[in-house]
C-alpha cells in the first residue's frame, strides 16, 4: 500500500483555498492533479467532495470523510462514506489524499499506517483571486512536510506552478509509483534543483 498525498498551495501563506474555491486557476496543474489521481482511489473531505464538478471524477473510487452518517454520495457505486481514518486501516491498495486542509492534517499528522510515504508538494507563485469565504492554510501539514519529509525530485516547473516529490525519511517507497507521478509532472515542464 502507498499513501500519496497531492496538494497546491500558494507561495508564502499556504492557502489551498478560499471559502469552497480554489483561488486561481492554473489547467496544467489541475491536469497533473487529474492524471496523478486517474483510476486511482482518493480520500477527501465533504466540502472538497462537493467541490469536484457534479461530486466526482470519472474513474476514481473516493471515500469521502464526513460526520453526516446519512449524506447523499453522487455515485454510491464508486464513492463511499467514511466517518474516521479508521474506516482505512485494513485498506490494501494504493490511497491518494485528495483534501481539503483537514484531511491533510488528518493523514499528515494521524496514524502510523497511513501517513503519506509520498507528497507531491506543488506551489503556485501568482496571486490569489478574490473569492467569497475564509482562507483555508495547511501550514501544519507543510510543517510535519519539512521537518519528516525530503524532496527526491527537481522541481518540475510550469504556468508559475513548482512541484516537487517528496518522500517519507526512512521510508520505503514503491518505485512503480513513484515512475509514474515523475513521468506525468515532467511532460512541458522547465526543471530547476
Ligand atoms: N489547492 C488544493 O490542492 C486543494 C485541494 C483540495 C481542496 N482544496 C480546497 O480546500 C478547501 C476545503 O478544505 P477544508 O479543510 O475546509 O474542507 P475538507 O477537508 O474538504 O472537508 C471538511 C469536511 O470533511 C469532513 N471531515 C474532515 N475530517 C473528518 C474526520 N476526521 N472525521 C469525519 N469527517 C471529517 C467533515 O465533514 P462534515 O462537515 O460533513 O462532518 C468536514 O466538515 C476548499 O477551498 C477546496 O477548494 C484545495
Amino acid at each position: 500500500m502507498t499513501v500519496i498525498a497531492m496538494w497546491c498551495r500558494h507561495c508564502d501563506d499556504d492557502i489551498i483555498g478560499i471559502g469552497k474555491n480554489i483561488p486561481w486557476n492554473v489547467p496544467s496543474d489541475a491536469k497533473h492533479f487529474l492524471d496523478v489521481v486517474k483510476e486511482q482511489t482518493i480520500v477527501c473531505g465533504r466540502l472538497t467532495y462537493e467541490s469536484f464538478p457534479n461530486r466526482t471524477i470519472e474513474g476514481c473510487q473516493i471515500y469521502v470523510l464526513s460526520s453526516d452518517v446519512a449524506y447523499e454520495l453522487s455515485n454510491p457505486a464508486y464513492h463511499a462514506l467514511i466517518s474516521s481514518q479508521k474506516e482505512l486501516a485494513d485498506f490494501e491498495g494504493d490511497l491518494y489524499i485528495a483534501g481539503g486542509a483537514s484531511v491533510y492534517s488528518l493523514f499528515m499528522t494521524g496514524k502510523e499506517k497511513l501517513k503519506p510515504q509520498i507528497v507531491v508538494d506543488c506551489i503556485y507563485y501568482g496571486d490569489l483571486q478574490k473569492s467569497e469565504g475564509e482562507p483555508i492554510s495547511i501550514s501544519d501539514s507543510v510543517a510535519v512536510l519539512q521537518k519528516n519529509y525530503r524532496r527526491i525530485s527537481p522541481f518540475y516547473c510550469q504556468d508559475n506552478v513548482k512541484s516537487a516529490i517528496w518522500i517519507k525519511k526512512g521510508d520505503f517507497v514503491e518505485q512503480s509509483v513513484l515512475k509514474r507521478i515523475v513521468a506525468i509532472l515532467e511532460q512541458n515542464a522547465e526543471l530547476q534543483w
